[in-house]
């Protein structure tokens, strides 16, 4: 997979399969399946590390996990998320982040919104680097919004989330993430742009689709949202195991004779 088959898949009306991987373990399970991409995304920041936001990633934490993910899933089509400011001091800037975080073996970038850095897009683009768009909820502006809320729902603003698309397409990114958008919007959006959409809370009009892993797995106990369906009750998976473990440990019956050496 390269970003050309993005296009060539939304060509042949074939849907895209994406999911988020921060680490080397799951990265290894991931290069056996059949998934289309992996995204180092920055709720790393979140998910791996605890933070309320994804605002305390940084390259140096996205390069850290691009790595692990890039070690376990050498052959699959890896995009590094672009922290937060780090395309927002210009291009020169954004060019040395970008720089990171492709050395570090990505094979793309992903950054939020576009307004103010058209320049920075246009000039990674140019520079031979794939970058994929990221609109609808942009959890960067997570303080702007007042909270993770979906976007587009008055006349307004999905106007402007299609005009942003439009602009991102134009400036030569090669497929657009929207995050928590109505159906109706990601599907007026997706019939419009020639690049593919890649949807997450934003319906099944979408080209493709995109969850968090750990949320695809159900290993998040206190965070649901409506659109992540989990594909396994992981969370009950992991404490049943734990529990079993435990119970082996003060029964004494772990580690067996055939589990030691003698
Ligand atoms: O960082 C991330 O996990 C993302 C996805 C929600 C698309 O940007």
């Amino acid at each position: 997979m390269c970003s050309r088959d993005f296009l060539r898949a939304k060509t042949g009306r074939r849907k895209l399969s994406m999911v988020t991987c921060y680490d080397y373990t799951f990265a290894r399970l991931l290069s056996k399946s059949a998934i289309d991409g992996i995204l180092v995304g920055d709720s790393a920041a979140m998910v791996m590390h605890g933070h309320p936001s994804t605002l305390s990633a940084s390259v140096e934490l996205i390069r850290l996990h691009t790595e692990a993910v890039v070690r376990g899933a050498a052959a699959k089509f890896v995009v590094a998320d672009m922290p937060f400011l780090s395309f927002r001091k210009g291009p020169a800037a954004a060019l040395d982040a970008a720089y990171v975080l492709m050395t570090a073996g990505a094979n793309a970038v992903k950054l939020e919104g576009v307004d103010g850095h058209e320049d920075v897009i246009q000039r990674l683009v140019q520079s031979g680097i794939p970058v994929m768009g990221h609109l609808g909820l942009q959890p960067q502006s997570v303080h702007a919004y007042g909270g993770f809320r979906v976007q587009g729902r008055s006349d307004d603003s999905s106007r402007d989330i299609a005009r942003q698309a439009t602009a991102l397409e134009e400036l030569g990114t090669f497929a657009i993430v929207l995050e928590c958008v109505p159906t109706s919007l990601a599907q007026q959006i997706t019939k419009a742009l020639r690049i593919p959409t890649i949807g997450i809370g934003a319906g099944a009009g979408c080209d493709g689709q995109i969850l968090v892993l750990q949320d695809l797995l159900g290993l998040n106990m206190d965070f649901r949202p409506k659109f992540a369906r989990p594909f396994l009750d992981g969370a009950r998976g992991v404490l049943d195991a734990v529990a079993h473990f435990d119970e082996a440990v003060k029964a004494g019956t772990f580690p067996a004779t055939e589990e030691s050496y003698s």
